[in-house]
């Protein structure tokens, strides 16, 4: 084959996919509502998946066929109503649209040269996220993959500024022969941030962690206690302002007031929690976060874009350049005319998540992300009162956002036999697979622990959520 034959096969190959994608695009975005969350038997369907790479291919459009075969037999529906592990959003018809045009135009957006439009759209887009959230409008940002990602750039740059306290620079000089860097948190710090200071040479098993109760809520006091010991000498805070199991917040205030009486970093963590902002229900639970040093936010959570993607901001830009410094001969110098959001955040080459970031925002505004928010507020207290009501449910919270904790107690067990008894269900329905519902803890006990972020789901899924959980109890029994 010819360089020209393969350009022409392709050129006509795209033009048939075309028609193929027209059909089946709409099919597959319909049927978000009605396919299942987990397919129960993708175990069975995916058992001889495997194979040789294949000397000859099957040719587009019976690749795409068995893509989409496999996914509506093996893939989970996790854009879908019923999906409320973890903390998963879903996808405005905006976000949906712009991002599969991002796809489409293959837009770079490590520099401005590449896809002007792309960058304008991400300065644009984390701008209009700095108002929504009432961060100071002169903080730079950067579009990652998500709050892990976010946390590695605040904490990144917080590490960058606790070595100049100390007078070296530590993203050219190193961590070898420096002191260890005081991290300070409650119990309710993410496993993300974890990972993050564990590979940023601090080390997970180095995190202080002051909690009054086994939840881990926060001890303030022992927190006063260690920075005053301190004695001046540089340390960084971490408010986690949405924690995973209740949805409850460190006093977000409180910390950022103690943390200026001392010398700290203050980072927030705000992957979910930070959409509080958008209704004035739940706003003074993040209140005071513009006197933070630096910001997560998850975009693939409440902002409703697709996955991946997620916002950090950070009070200096000039951190977050010598942190993330990405510098060489061939590639262009940072200018604010034509910025590089390339050179001040961990990746170099990257996809144009800022395209479904500013189309949600531009189609829906400030209104229709408060309406987003607070309609998941609405379906997790609708969650609430239908476990209130149930003779077979305890409550285990009293949620102030968008989680709801809860148990199955179907009467005359202990707290032991009903946390086994819980995570015997939580399996059950997983492998039942109508919704994608998980167990954690709450301090010692057992919990389900829906989290609900997702335009699409209606009061009718949470009536059938009961149901299939007393189905499946019963099943069990
Ligand atoms: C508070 C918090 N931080 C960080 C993360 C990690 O986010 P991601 O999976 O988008 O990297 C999460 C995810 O649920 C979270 O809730």
């Amino acid at each position: 084959m010819t360089h020209a034959d393969l350009g022409e096969e392709f050129r006509l190959e795209m033009d048939a996919l075309m028609e193929q994608l027209k059909e089946s695009l709409p099919k597959v975005i319909g049927s978000i509502d009605t396919r299942i969350a987990l397919p129960p038997d993708a175990e069975a369907v995916l058992k001889d998946f495997r194979e040789p790479l294949p000397d000859t291919g099957t040719g587009a459009q019976a690749t795409i066929e068995r893509l989409i075969e496999l996914n509506e037999t093996a893939g989970g529906n996790v854009v879908g109503p019923k999906s409320y592990h973890f903390v998963i959003g879903g996808s405005t018809p905006a976000a949906l649209g712009a991002d599969l045009l991002a796809t489409a135009y293959e837009a770079i957006t490590y520099t401005w040269l590449l896809s002007p439009a792309g960058v304008e759209m991400e300065i644009q887009a984390l701008d209009w996220l700095k108002e929504l959230f009432g961060l100071p409008e002169s903080w730079p940002g950067v579009i990652v993959t998500g709050a892990t990602m976010a946390n590695f750039v605040c904490l990144a740059s917080g590490r960058q500024w606790w070595g100049e306290q100390l007078g070296f620079d530590i993203s050219e000089d190193g961590l070898a022969g420096k002191p260890q860097m005081p991290v300070l948190t409650s119990g309710f710090v993410h496993a993300a941030t974890l990972k993050c200071l564990a590979v940023q040479g601090v080390g997970r098993g180095n995190v202080q962690r002051f909690c009054r109760d086994d939840f881990g809520r926060l001890d303030i006091d022992a927190m006063e206690k260690a920075l005053v010991e301190l004695d001046g000498q540089p340390a960084m805070m971490i408010v986690n302002a949405g924690e995973v199991n209740a949805g409850e917040f460190d006093p977000v205030k409180d910390m950022i007031d103690l943390a200026r009486q001392h010398n700290c970093w203050v980072h927030v963590d705000g992957a979910f929690g930070l959409f509080a902002k958008a209704s004035p229900r739940t706003a003074h639970l993040v209140e005071g976060v513009e006197r933070a040093d630096s910001v997560t936010v998850d975009g693939h959570k409440w902002l409703n874009v697709p996955y991946d993607s997620g916002y950090a901001f950070v009070r200096d830009y000039g951190l977050m350049a010598r942190a993330f410094r990405y510098s060489a001969d061939y590639l262009p110098e940072e200018s604010s005319a034509r910025p590089t959001p390339g050179a001040i955040g961990p990746e170099s080459s990257r996809r144009a998540r800022s395209f479904a970031v500013w189309a949600t925002l531009k189609a829906y505004g400030r209104e229709g992300q408060r309406r987003i928010v607070e309609h998941c507020l609405d379906i997790a207290q609708y969650c609430a009162k239908k476990v209130l009501e149930a003779d077979q449910f305890d409550l285990m919270n009293d949620p102030q956002l968008n989680i709801v904790s809860f148990r199955y107690n179907p009467g005359g067990m202990s707290d032991e036999e009903l946390d086994a008894l819980n995570e015997r269900l939580g399996a059950a329905v997983l492998a039942d697979g109508r919704y994608l519902v998980g167990t954690s803890r709450m301090g010692a006990r057992t919990i389900f622990r829906p989290a609900f972020s997702n335009w699409r789901t209606r009061t009718e899924d949470i009536d059938e959520m009961f149901e299939m959980l007393l189905e499946v109890a019963a099943d069990m029994a």
